[in-house]
């Protein structure tokens, strides 16, 4: 291959930047053309890219974000769309594109394949819910993150002998909140993939816990069980934590951590992992090999096919709910 784009798309995560440097990079040093696509599938389709060389991607591996910004276009998974999409690869002598972002644009990944122009996909989200890996890239971040607020949060909370709901991200995935929850030590930890009772779940246990003299508590809730709380007459976590004041008598306060989850300076692991891949997704490409997906597994690097990728299917830890569930007491 002569020419090479990268682009992310969906979500941003802390990590993509490095994966972006690894990709132009490993391009630049093996002779290739590397064209950094702006805004995702949109900016594709609109031709928006620049030629990027050893240099352009300098002081980035310690940014959160994207340097090549990222957007979710309805546009490009119509037949005009992806028409248009190839018409600009033609024109520019793209002959491959790593794409870094989750299962969405994992999709426009396979799309474009099968239509001829190499896609090599690498997990960047937060929510760590791509079936096919381990790991993806920005979900240590994000956790770090998750854990900083929260310690703050149960500063406040213990001083006031308060409950506080924290509502966590995660798409429709509780991988967050299981692993955060655990750290910092939710009483009560919600997640889609284990069906919950919340008289059982949450007030009993905060009753338990009463008992044996605990006066503050954290509920770690994840974003993806909001539909569930609904079916059972609950308004999200606020609702949650009004239904815990009234019915404990614990004055309780509710936080959606929201967006802030999402940014900030990569940690190691995922400046590193990232690394890894975009060297990997890069290498494919190089050597004429497309349609794949990069993942990790026990901390290896591997490929799958696109299409086989998407069709895996992930499940949440179950021994993992169950330890949190015996010492969070
Ligand atoms: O997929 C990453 C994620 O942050 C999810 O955890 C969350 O549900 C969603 O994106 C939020 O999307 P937006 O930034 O469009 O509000």
């Amino acid at each position: 291959m002569k020419t090479i784009g990268v682009l992310t798309s969906g979500g941003d995560a802390p990590g993509m930047n490095a994966a972006i440097r690894a990709v132009v990079r490993t391009g630049c040093e093996n002779g290739v053309r590397v064209l950094g696509i702006r805004r995702g599938f949109a900016g594709l389709m609109e031709g928006d890219m620049l030629e990027m060389n050893i240099r352009s991607v300098s002081d980035i591996i310690h940014r959160g974000g994207t340097m090549l910004y990222s957007a979710r276009s309805k546009t490009f998974c119509t037949e005009e769309g992806m028409e248009q999409a190839i018409k600009v690869c033609r024109e520019n002598e793209m002959e491959g594109i790593v794409v870094i972002g989750g299962d969405g644009s994992f999709r426009g990944a396979r799309d474009l394949s099968v239509r001829g122009i190499n896609c090599v996909g690498i997990p960047g989200t937060i929510d760590n819910d791509i079936a096919c890996c381990d790991y993806t890239i920005g979900y240590d971040t994000c956790l770090n993150t998750i854990q900083e607020m929260v310690d703050r949060i149960r500063d406040t909370s213990e001083s006031h002998d308060r409950c506080t709901v924290v509502e966590v991200m995660g798409r429709r995935a509780g991988y967050l909140a299981l692993n955060s929850g655990i750290a910092v030590g939710a009483t009560a930890i919600l997640i889609p993939e284990i069906d919950f009772d919340v008289e059982i779940d949450v007030i009993e246990r905060m009753k338990r816990t009463q008992a044996t003299g605990k006066r503050h508590f954290i509920i770690v809730v994840a974003e993806g069980v909001k539909d569930k709380l609904k079916e059972k007459g609950i308004d999200g976590v606020d609702g949650l934590s009004k239904r815990i004041e009234s019915e404990l008598g614990v004055e309780s306060r509710s936080c959606v951590l929201g967006h802030v989850q999402r940014g900030g300076s990569p940690t190691v692991k995922d400046r590193v992992v990232a690394s890894r891949m975009g060297s990997y997704a890069a290498h494919l490409l190089l050597d004429g090999i497309g349609n794949r997906v990069v993942g990790m597994q026990k901390d290896e690097i591997v490929d799958y096919d696109i299409v086989e990728a998407l069709e895996m299917k992930k499940h949440i830890d179950l021994n993992l709910y169950k330890i949190a569930m015996e010492i969070s007491i």
